[in-house]
């Protein structure tokens, strides 16, 4: 035998055991392929790569097999699934929500969860704005205006009663949910376009109120009744679900804007439908529903003064690259026996150690 023969063989030989010895993860969506490089240094990772997501008894059956989980909020990781998986030990969810996962199962399974914040906060600041901009300056009427060629056909360029939106400097801008993506979304409305700022929240946050120039209400319906503008960032959870419903739709004001960019089911939907008609409210800017994705002659899409788009709150390409990476640096930090740094869970470090061991 050849020295050089022998030494390929060891190679394949060792790189053989290293592969057995990795911890498995099933990925549930294709990411950046350089993150799914970094991930295979340490794991044999398995990539679903069809456009919808993997249907629930493949997940099923992936999850029996698994160490690890890379989760977007499309899939279902309930306490069944989580039961019927021995050997996982990670559930790193590509999301800043996680209303997907059974957290209470995992945790008393010792079963890790991770999700993506921070990282999409500002994009998502963004996208909210882009929505209270598209509904107060009638963006889209406008643009479907010009476009049939109804601009043209009324023969004249301007009119003092044309395409009339709202301004948004001086008018109040409540915010439902202080957190970080609520804080920039404040933030925006109060430094950049000169909004009083008012928010409820579960928590009061002194400090902040200081710097941003925001007023707490410790009442939901009062932010409601004061507010030109609602914007909601809160998670969902037993409490927040339907949280804006038919009697909340009735507090607010004739000339006011709802927004949601954050979990549809946070709006009872049939309520705001009504709202909308009836002209409680004067628009919404929605980009998150119940039931997506919604079919397109669903009722919100017959109302010209709501601006719907297909939850792309975090959809910039920084965003999900920052995201994917959150996830690998969880996914990393687990393998090394390390707590994951966007942990969920924290109460599961008093079931097991991190790791895979
Ligand atoms: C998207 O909705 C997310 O939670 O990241
Ligand atoms: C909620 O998770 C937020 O980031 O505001």
């Amino acid at each position: 035998m050849k020295p050089l023969e022998s030494n390929a063989y060891n190679v394949i030989k060792v790189k053989v055991v290293v592969e057995i010895l990795k911890p498995k993860v099933f990925v549930t969506r294709e990411l950046f392929d350089d993150i799914i490089a970094k991930m295979s240094e340490l794991y044999e990772v398995e990539v679903w790569d069809k456009y919808y997501h993997p249907p629930y008894d493949v997940l099923l059956s992936k999850a029996r097999e698994v160490d690890a989980l890379v989760t977007l909020l499309t899939d279902k990781v309930d306490c069944n699934l989580l039961q019927s998986a021995p050997k996982l030990r990670i559930v790193a969810q590509y999301a800043v929500g996680f209303d997907n996962v059974d957290l209470e199962c995992a945790t008393k399974l010792g079963i890790y969860v991770t999700n993506t914040p921070d990282v999409i906060s500002d994009t998502v600041a963004e996208l909210t704005w882009a929505l209270i901009l598209a509904v107060a300056k009638r963006i889209l009427e406008s643009d479907s205006f010009v476009r049939q060629g109804e601009w043209h056909r009324t023969g004249t360029p301007w009119h003092p009663k044309m395409m009339l939106g709202t301004e948004l400097k001086g008018k109040v801008l409540g915010i439902v949910g202080l957190g970080r993506i609520g804080t920039r979304v404040a933030k925006i409305g109060s430094l950049g376009f000169g909004m009083k700022v008012i928010y409820y929240d579960i928590v009061r946050y002194k400090e902040k109120e200081g710097i941003l120039g925001v007023e707490y209400k410790s009442s939901l319906e009062d932010l409601l009744k004061e507010s030109d503008i609602v914007s909601l960032h809160v998670p969902l959870t037993k409490d927040t679900y339907h949280m804006i419903n038919e009697e909340r739709l009735k507090l607010m004001k004739k000339t006011a804007i709802l927004v949601n960019t954050a979990r549809g089911a946070v709006v009872d939907t049939q309520a705001l439908v009504k709202a909308l008609k009836e002209g409680w409210i004067a628009g919404a800017g929605i980009d998150v529903f119940e039931g997506e994705p919604i079919p397109g002659d669903h009722p919100l899409t017959q109302f010209k003064n709501v601006v719907l788009v297909p939850h792309i709150g975090s959809a910039t390409l920084e965003g999900r690259y920052r995201m994917a990476q959150v996830v690998l640096e969880n996914l990393i930090a687990f393998y090394e026996g390390r707590k994951p740094p966007t942990l969920v869970n924290e109460s599961v470090l008093n079931v097991r150690p991190p790791g895979f061991k």
